[in-house]
């Protein structure tokens, strides 16, 4: 089967990674988001997107044309503009409470065959199907930031989950350029089991002044040859979503080696997001 119009909910940092992307392999979009103040910087953030990966091409083909590959997305709030697709990526805020209200509306909305599949760092992909009246065609794609420059997905398989829906999800990445590991449901999935409790511990790092954000992530980058260190890389994820993940993970096995530090609290409080926001451990220009 080949995909020809996709609903992306959520129009942050990873819902416009995955509507550029699939845009960019020639597939409609219809990106929604809850917040009418969302869709023109996220408009903007594709278009710059799309003309910095034109700049960048090795290539001799010509350039696609931003303004061109930007009109296969519809931008809007309106949930019922999701009455013809063939897919679903769901890519809204990491917190239980509301996803668990965005499935049922999109159960009622989409076709009878249209997959959902949930972009979530966290979250239970059977505790999501629950939410729906096929959970037999839910399943989990944890897609790796940026989307449009990370070709492997984690591709969760629900309880509830058939092989069907894992082929077609297979061949619904593979249209979009992606491979994918598939692994079973349990919250964190792999990457982000070991993810979470990895930034979250260099962040009492710091919290208890054994090194500068610098130099912990220094020593990963150095000492292990990570690209990143686990400081980077909480900015570049964002660190609301770490947070709120550290709550589902801690609130899916109630166990404490998933309690968050308090300074990742403070700095969310404080609005310092990481890169999205233009501050975390380091500065960006946004
Ligand atoms: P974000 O905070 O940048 O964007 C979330 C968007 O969802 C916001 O624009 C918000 O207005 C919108 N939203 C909230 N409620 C909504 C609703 N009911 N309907 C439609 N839109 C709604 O978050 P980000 O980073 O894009 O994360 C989205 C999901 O992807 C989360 O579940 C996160 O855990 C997961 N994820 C994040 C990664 C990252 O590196 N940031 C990597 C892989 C997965």
């Amino acid at each position: 089967m080949t995909y020809k119009k996709v609903g992306v909910i959520g129009a942050g940092v990873m819902g416009t990674g995955v509507a550029q992307n699939l845009a960019q392999k020639g597939i409609e979009v219809v990106l929604v988001d809850v917040s009418e103040a969302v869709l023109p910087k996220a408009r903007e953030t594709i278009f710059n997107s799309l003309r910095f990966a034109g700049m960048m091409r090795r290539d001799d083909a010509p350039a696609a044309d931003p303004e061109q590959t930007l009109g296969l997305i519809e931008f809007t709030t309106d949930y019922e503009r999701l009455g013809d697709v063939d897919f679903v990526v769901e890519n809204v805020v990491e917190k239980l409470a509301v996803k668990a209200e965005v499935y049922p509306r999109l159960d009622a909305i989409c076709p009878a065959d249209c997959i959902f599949a949930a972009n979530t760092s966290c979250i239970s992909i059977t505790k999501l199907g629950g939410y729906t009246r096929r959970p037999e065609r839910v399943c989990g794609m944890h897609f790796m930031n940026p989307v449009p420059l990370k070709n492997m997905v984690e591709l969760i398989r629900g309880h509830h989950t058939t092989d069907e829906t894992v082929e077609r999800g297979k061949a619904f990445l593979k249209q979009m350029g992606k491979d994918a590991v598939v692994v079973n449901d349990m919250p964190g999935f792999v990457s982000n089991r070991v993810l979470m409790l990895t930034v979250n511990e260099a962040i009492w790092l710091v919290q208890d002044g054994v090194a500068s954000a610098a130099d912990v992530d220094k020593i990963f980058r150095s000492c292990f040859g990570h690209k990143m260190g686990p400081l980077e890389t909480g900015d570049l994820i964002g660190l609301d979503t770490i947070l709120y993940s550290l709550d589902e993970l801690y609130a899916a096995y109630g166990d404490p080696k998933f309690r968050r530090a308090p300074l990742l609290q403070k700095m969310v409080d404080a609005g310092l997001h990481g890169r999205k926001s233009g501050e975390g451990f380091y500065k960006y220009a946004v």
